[in-house]
């Protein structure tokens, strides 16, 4: 496929990164995410491998140069790693970087074929290092498979970055100790402050922690400096003189970022979402159904880069609201 016109949003912004979700399907249910008895989309919804595979070329022949496959779980696709072949076949061109967000259960299996197929690095979700912790809060006994997960990740010779939710009263007190651990490992680390998306059993209010407040905690300990290091993500970066590592925030409700804004992402049924935290949205899967895919497709990227919106108004300040957005994470894929 020959390179096109890049996409440019009507705010000047150029979308260069793709957050591609396989499967809406997950093996936890972080409370925070999901409720436990979440709704599965039907299989037939969801986009085939080679659908994938096309609409990733199509992407890239518009300017995209970084796709992070998500879900999800995204390794709980069983043909998951054909996708991560073909599309590392397009490393050096057209692509710079594919990688993926994982919650490291499946890790010890498919790290090494990851690393062959040109994934650098992943990142990892993990919330707390303490076994019950991390049985309450993802309702699932798996912490030992996502530690040895991410053991493999390293040994196969990827670079692991740790994505935490901060969260009040449930991981807070360990955040100090999970830097450590993570910078002690050689691994960087991401806070994240909770999001609303999708109803859960629980409110998020309750468990909203602030990561200005975080980073004043910090402060008491540890010398922080703020860094130029970009991932190419929303995370602004710290270096930690003491531990020796970089600190990630990303602070959507405290220090809105989407004014740098670069990404878009596709759902597993091929529904492009231009902003996380929007409901506007293009069917992509009607596009590549269709007689005509490529200028279907054509059509949708104008209207999408015309619809986008300017950026997410989430915010958590009292008890008891609905969420900014009726999507779940696992659904949009982060
Ligand atoms: P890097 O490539 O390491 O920079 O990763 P990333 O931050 O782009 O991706 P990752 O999957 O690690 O995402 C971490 C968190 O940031 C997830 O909770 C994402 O949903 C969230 N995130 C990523 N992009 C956006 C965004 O555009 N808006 C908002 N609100 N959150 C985002
Ligand atoms: N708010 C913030 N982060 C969330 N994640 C899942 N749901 C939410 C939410 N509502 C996180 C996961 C993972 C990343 C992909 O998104 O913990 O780190
Ligand atoms: Fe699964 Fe990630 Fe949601 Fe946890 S946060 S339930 S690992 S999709």
């Amino acid at each position: 496929m020959s390179s096109q016109a890049p996409l440019i949003d009507r705010f000047a912004r150029r979308i260069t990164y793709l957050r591609l979700s396989v499967t809406d399907r997950c093996d936890l249910r972080c409370a925070y995410c999901m409720p436990e008895r979440m709704e599965f989309l039907p299989k037939a919804e969801v986009l085939t491998l080679e659908e994938l595979h096309r609409l990733s070329l199509h992407f890239i022949a518009r300017g995209v140069r970084k796709i992070r496959l998500t879900g999800g779980e995204p390794l709980v696709r069983r043909d998951m790693m054909d996708l991560v072949r073909a599309l590392g076949r397009k490393l050096g061109d057209g692509l710079d970087e594919l990688t993926l967000t994982t919650n490291g259960t499946r890790l010890t299996e498919f790290a090494d074929d990851l690393a062959a197929a040109g994934v650098k690095r992943i990142n990892v979700s993990l919330d707390t290092l303490d076994r019950g912790a991390f049985a309450k809060l993802s309702r699932r006994d798996m912490l030992p498979q996502v530690l040895e997960g991410i053991a493999a990740a390293k040994a196969a010779g990827l670079r692991v970055k740790i994505n935490a939710v901060a969260l009040k009263d449930i991981n807070e007190a360990e955040i100090p100790g999970l830097i450590e651990w993570a910078h002690g490992a050689g691994h960087d680390m991401t806070l994240i402050e909770v999001m609303p998306l999708g109803e859960i059993e629980g409110d998020r209010f309750d468990h909203y922690l602030p990561l200005d407040a975080v980073r004043r905690d910090l402060e008491t300990r540890w010398t922080l400096t703020d860094s130029d290091a970009r991932s190419g993500g929303p995370a602004r970066y710290v270096d930690i003189a003491e531990t020796g590592g970089r600190l990630g925030f990303i602070t959507p409700l405290t220090g809105n970022f989407c004014a740098g804004c670069n990404r878009v992402r596709v759902t597993a049924t091929g529904q492009l979402y231009m902003c996380l935290g929007g409901e506007g949205r293009v069917d992509l899967r009607a596009a590549l159904r269709s007689d005509n895919p490529d200028s279907a497709l054509s059509e949708c990227f104008a209207r999408a880069m015309g619809e986008k919106q300017e950026r997410h108004s989430f915010v958590i300040d009292r008890p008891g609201s609905a969420p900014a957005v009726s999507r779940h994470m696992s659904t949009t894929g982060g």
